[in-house]
């Protein structure tokens, strides 16, 4: 994704005015059990939508959601494509501002270091850019080096740094949660264990992503031979080879979808004239790359 600003404030990687045509892919890009894209995309809506009314309830939404699971489950590219998603459902109202936040910025040698980092991030460069647009998003990607769970800290970091740069990332999610209701914060992690309780029960939703099923890993690789198909009309008949698809998803089983995903580059360079022409692509060198990086 090309950011849209070139020089930005420490501590984020990119701003990105939404809905953009450019972004669509992410979400349809991910495939997951079913009711998973509607349950988040609809308490990102409500959030966005109605924060600002519902901040007068007990128990407020804080605008938080955690996309757990092990990695190449698919959380950062959901968490793309919700933004995007999103935004196009809120666009006839305003448009939305999707930014990711750089977690890996703030873990600082210097004791206060981090914490200062942080609570500028939370209380000045977010609320100025939420006073942009209507909505906003940030993506906080790996939140677990960023909200560090403090009972189980390391003690390679200094633990007095730890606290407070967590207690700061608290705070500043409090201070956004009741000043700035229409910014959801979507904070991914490959380890829930090591992020901090407080952070994770502010959630709204914490939606845990698991490995594929076997059904699911059929569909991964259908559709990455459809997206192949698209380019190399040669591989269409792989396509519709459902008896295949199961097969090959019996093999990966266990596999997360980053890496069914790969099984079908690894086909394409099992043989040099599959290579150059991957329209020449057989079922054969799909069960073979299974059982080469099985
Ligand atoms: N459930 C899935 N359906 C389709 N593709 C997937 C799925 N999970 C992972 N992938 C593939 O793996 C890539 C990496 O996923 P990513 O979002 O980086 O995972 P994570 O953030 O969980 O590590 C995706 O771009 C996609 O190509
Ligand atoms: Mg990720």
């Amino acid at each position: 994704m090309s950011p849209v600003a070139t020089h930005l404030p420490p501590g984020l990687l990119s701003v990105h005015a939404l809905p953009a045509d450019h972004h669509d892919g992410p979400w349809d890009h991910i495939l997951v059990p079913d009711g998973t894209k509607e349950r988040l995309l609809s308490q990102t809506l409500l959030r966005l939508r109605h924060g600002r009314e519902l901040r007068n309830l007990p128990g407020m939404p804080h605008g938080l959601i955690v996309l757990a699971g092990p990695p190449g489950t698919g959380k950062t590219t959901l968490a793309r494509g919700l933004a995007q998603s999103a935004a196009r459902a809120l666009a006839p109202i305003g448009a939305t501002t999707y930014i990711e936040i750089d977690p890996h910025a703030f873990p600082s040698e210097m004791l206060g270091e981090s914490q200062r980092n942080i609570t500028r991030l939370m209380t000045d460069t977010l609320p100025e850019f939420a006073a942009r647009r209507p909505h906003t998003v940030v993506l906080i990607d790996e939140v677990e080096s960023f909200a560090v769970r403090r009972s189980t800290a390391s003690f390679g970091s200094n633990p007095v740094d730890v606290h407070r740069a967590t207690d700061a990332v608290l705070a500043g999610v409090d201070f956004l949660a009741e000043a700035h209701p229409r910014i959801v914060f979507v904070a991914t992690t490959n380890f829930p264990e090591a992020v901090d309780e407080a952070f994770l029960s502010r959630a709204d939703l914490v939606l845990n992503l698991a490995l594929p099923d076997e059904a699911t890993i059929a569909a991964i690789l259908r559709r990455t031979l459809a997206e192949l198909a698209g380019m190399w009309e040669g591989v269409r008949p792989l396509v519709a080879d459902e008896g295949l698809h199961r097969k090959l998803a019996a093999r990966c089983a266990g596999w997360d979808g980053r890496r069914v995903r790969k099984l079908v580059l690894t086909a394409l360079a099992q043989r040099r004239e599959v290579a150059l022409n991957p329209g020449l692509l057989e079922a054969g060198d799909l069960l073979t790359a299974a059982e080469a990086t099985g």
